[in-house]
Order: structure tokens, then C-alpha cells, then sequence
């Protein structure tokens, strides 16, 4: 067996993880209403699938395979995704999918282990950004639907859309707060 790279855990995360998306995705692809909506998610889904499959091919020419590893988050996830009873705006709410980090994301330190091999870099690199386009795809696509719903919606919807943005910014604003110095 090849000497294993320090980096094949995250490698297998990621393979895990995409995998999931892609079924999250599909699901609700499958159920939204919008066309454009769905083109987006379908976009979205295929990235994911393609990325599971190109990072276990990786692993597997580095003489490894995936490990299965079951997320206990994921069917609460996809239940909302295929939900006949959410709307697309709330599902984009409610799986964190509204808002662009406020500083550095989750892939900021996928780099940090200096002795990743070349190939598995560059597909490392690719996967990095085509993860941060699908987050500006989504965020637009979100956008554009709140602003058609803006029109239609009830005062009610749009209270509680206001109530979820405020919980939004109070969050991120006490992430971002400096913590306070003493005086002393
Ligand atoms: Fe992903």
C-alpha cells in the first residue's frame, strides 16, 4: 500500500461531502416550481456529483478508497430542499445559502498542507473555485427571487424575512465584533 498523504482525510471529507450535495441539490431540483431556479440548482448538482466522483477517483489513484461516512445533518437538509411546503426563499434561508462569509470561507485553509502533490492541487484549485462560484450562483439566484417575491408576498412573509435578516446581521455582527480590552 502507498504511503499515506497527510491530506487523504480531507480528500475523503470532501468526496463524502460532495455526495451529498448532490443529492440535496437534486431533490430540490426536483421540486421547485421556477425554471430558473431549477437550472441553477440542476448547475449546482452536477458540480456536486462530479466532484465526489473526481475526488474518489484521486484517492483511488493514490491507492486509497472512500471511506463512507453518514452526516447526520443531511436528511433534515434534504427534507427541506424537497419540501412541498417550503417556498424557494425560505429553503435558500434556511440552508444558509442567503449570505457570502464575512471574512475568510470554509475552503480558506484547504492549502495549508504544503506537501499536496501537484495533480491532486490542481484539482484542489478547480474544486475551490467552482465551490465559491456555486455559492455567488446561489446568492444571485436567491436575490433575484426575493425581489420577484417582494411584490407578491404578504406583509407576513415579509416580516418574517425582516426578522431573519436582522437574526442574520445581529450574527454576524458579534462574529465580527473586536472583542473589548480592559482598561486596566
Ligand atoms: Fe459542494
Amino acid at each position: 500500500m502507498s504511503d499515506k498523504p497527510s491530506y487523504l482525510g480531507l480528500l475523503n471529507a470532501i468526496a463524502v461531502g460532495e455526495l451529498g450535495g448532490e443529492v440535496l441539490f437534486n431533490e430540490w431540483a426536483a421540486a421547485t416550481p421556477d425554471e430558473n431556479v431549477r437550472a441553477v440548482l440542476q448547475t449546482v448538482a452536477l458540480r456536486e456529483g462530479e466532484h465526489a466522483k473526481s475526488f474518489a477517483k484521486r484517492i483511488n489513484e493514490l491507492g486509497f478508497s472512500v471511506i463512507p461516512k453518514d452526516d447526520p445533518g443531511l436528511p433534515e437538509r434534504c427534507s427541506i430542499a424537497g419540501s412541498a411546503d417550503l417556498d424557494d426563499c425560505e429553503k435558500f434561508q434556511r440552508l444558509g445559502f442567503t449570505k457570502a462569509p464575512a471574512d475568510k470561507d470554509i475552503f480558506s485553509n484547504f492549502f495549508d498542507d504544503i506537501t499536496m502533490d501537484i495533480q491532486t492541487g490542481e484539482l484542489m484549485g478547480r474544486y475551490v473555485s467552482e465551490e465559491r462560484d456555486t455559492g455567488r450562483m446561489l446568492r444571485s439566484c436567491y436575490a433575484a427571487i426575493s425581489a420577484q417575491n417582494g411584490s407578491t408576498t404578504t406583509i407576513e412573509d415579509r416580516l418574517q424575512r425582516i426578522e431573519c435578516a436582522l437574526a442574520e446581521l445581529a450574527a454576524a455582527t458579534s462574529a465580527a465584533a473586536p472583542k473589548a480590552k480592559s482598561k486596566r
